[in-house]
């Protein structure tokens, strides 16, 4: 039998053979040369799960044509080309249970990877680097071609501004005939406001805003993208997406495993800048926005930040803050520390659309279950005959992952000869509707965003200074240990207080109803 990522990729194979000839002939007229993508920190984790992983994706899809195409790796670990490739091979097809035909995809893709040892703060390492890309240049361009050159920081943000000042210095593209250099840094793009500010600069001052990718993973999930859609191709929703409507949005985020070996890295930031200040805050500013002029980067990009600086401060009241049980037997965390691995934090957009509506965020780790989804509460409904109440508010769902869906709650008549009712819900379950479609990993889509210079799935820097303002102060409190994590057993919901801040807030709990994913 077919394992699920063998289809996968025999899928993604035969979309390529589909679309390219497709594709083809507008995107390369305006796209063609050589390609370099520069893996940095290639010897990490992010790059050989998410990174050249995705990577390979794209390549099965043609959109990484072999001859044009060229991958780096680039890390201070001294390793050979082969060990790289054996390094990621596990990575891109987790199935064992490969065809030849896959086996050969795989190792002509890894036969494209080169590696390149250096350290990140010294001219020799990038020199080295520079040589390498133009040798393969040369070649491929012997007609005359363009250069491009995408460098994916798959580091710590500490090496940051001295990998783009060695960039800047010894690897931009020699071609003035239409080149690029693009630039994609990973989250966390600093620790607070000053920090951000400073490493924007930093950057800033090397490169212009159009090279720098700020990648925000979450931008890049079908869902997520799904959401200017939904809400303004839809005649249904535009009259109901307001205060007038609307009881309270819930945006949340749970995952059933603790830290997982990265516990070092967690303490120094924690949940509310691991995952709400970025990805849960991206989603806000979906689901909150104005209308944009147009389907610009910038016109959306512009409209997002609009909501972040309508963004109230955050009431200490409105917090809940949460550590797991067993936090800190990770020997990488200290004894005492105060980080929370859960937190749910109102915010309240001072504008004519969401004033007094409560945007509820709630992220934690080591919970009961793994999801994330976007909860629309609606407000009861007026003068109810029916007493459907007690049943349960209308909500529309939108499910992040896993099991993609949108479904809307409502109240029906229970079949049969009474006049009784009932919840139920329309549904759009994406594995049932869309059968046969492979939904596109997010790093996939966003590094095929950044080949083709499309900036609208990523963070613009007034827009990450903006969601900055909004959760420094509550940060420094937390760091200052003003406000305590609440301790919570691994497996549930977290804190009851979190819950109790939910009803506080206004969501009412549908008792004795639960959706469930449809199966094939
Ligand atoms: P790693 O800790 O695995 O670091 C990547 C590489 O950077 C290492 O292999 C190492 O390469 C080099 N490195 C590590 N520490 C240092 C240091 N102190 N100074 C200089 N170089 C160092 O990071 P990840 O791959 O996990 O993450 C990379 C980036 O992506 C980070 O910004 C992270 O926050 C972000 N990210 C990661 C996710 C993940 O799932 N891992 C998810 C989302 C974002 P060498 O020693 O060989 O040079
Ligand atoms: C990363 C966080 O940005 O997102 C991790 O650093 C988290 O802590 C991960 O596990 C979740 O991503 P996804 O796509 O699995 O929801």
């Amino acid at each position: 039998m077919m394992g699920s990522s063998q289809w996968h990729i025999e899928k993604r194979l035969s979309f390529r053979n589909e679309s390219f000839v497709d594709r083809g002939d507008s995107e390369s007229s305006q796209e063609c040369g050589s390609l370099s993508i520069i893996v940095l920190g290639a010897s990490g984790d992010l790059a050989k799960k998410k990174t050249f992983p995705a990577l390979f994706n794209l390549y099965c899809q043609g959109f990484l044509p072999p001859n044009e195409v060229h991958i780096f790796g680039y890390a201070r670990s001294k390793m050979t080309n082969d060990e790289l490739r054996d390094r990621i091979r596990g990575y891109l097809i987790p199935s064992k249970n490969v065809t030849a035909q896959i086996s050969e995809e795989v190792a002509n893709f890894l036969h494209l990877i080169k590696y390149v040892s250096g350290s990140y703060d010294t001219e020799e390492g990038f020199r080295l680097l520079d040589k390498e890309i133009s040798k393969y240049e040369c070649e491929q361009n012997r007609q005359d071609g363009v250069a491009r050159r995408l460098f994916y920081l798959a580091l710590p943000p500490s090496v940051y501004p001295s990998v783009c000042r060695m960039i800047s210095l010894c690897c931009m593209t020699k071609s003035d005939n239409g080149g690029w250099t693009r630039v994609v840094v990973e989250k966390p793009f600093g620790k607070d406001l000053d920090s951000a500010e400073q490493l924007s600069s930093q950057i800033g001052e090397l490169f212009n805003e159009s090279q720098i990718y700020r990648i925000d993973h979450y931008l890049g999930k079908e869902l997520v993208q799904n959401m200017l859609v939904m809400r303004f191709a839809n005649r249904f929703f535009l009259p109901l997406w307001n205060r007038d409507n609307i009881d309270n949005v819930q945006i949340v985020f749970r995952e059933d495993f603790g830290t997982d070996g990265r516990g070092g890295y967690f303490d120094e930031y924690g949940i509310v800048r691991d995952i709400i200040q970025n990805h849960l805050l991206q989603v806000l500013c979906l689901v909150a926005m104005e209308k944009p002029a147009s389907l610009t980067p910038e016109s959306i990009r512009d409209e997002k930040v609009k909501v972040l600086q309508q963004v109230n401060p955050i009431s200490d009241e409105e917090v809940v803050l949460g550590q797991y049980e067993g936090y800190r037997d990770d020997p990488t965390v200290p004894k005492d520390s105060n980080t929370p691995t859960f937190a749910t934090v109102i915010l309240r957009i001072h504008n004519e659309r969401w004033e007094g509506v409560p945007f509820i965020l709630k992220a934690g780790k080591a919970l009961n279950s793994r999801k994330a989804e976007i909860r629309v509460q609606f407000k009861d409904v007026p003068g109810d005959i029916f007493r459907c109440k007690k049943q349960g508010r209308n909500e529309f769902v939108i499910r992040l992952q896993p099991s993609e869906a949108i479904y809307m709650k409502l109240t029906v008549k229970q079949p049969g000869l009474e006049m009784s009712t009932v919840q139920s819900e329309l549904d759009l379950s994406y594995r049932q509707r869309y059968q046969g479609v492979v939904i596109p990993e997010a790093y996939e889509r966003l590094i095929l965003d950044t080949i083709r210079g499309d900036q609208q799935h990523f963070v613009r820097r007034d827009e990450l200074k903006a969601a900055w303002e909004i959760f420094t102060p509550l940060l420094h409190r937390i760091d200052r240990g003003e406000l305590k994590s609440i301790p919570y057993k691994p497996g549930t919901r977290g804190p009851a207080e979190a819950d109790e801040l939910l009803q506080k807030a206004g969501y009412i709990q549908t008792h004795g109803y639960i959706w469930i994913p449809p199966t094939l």
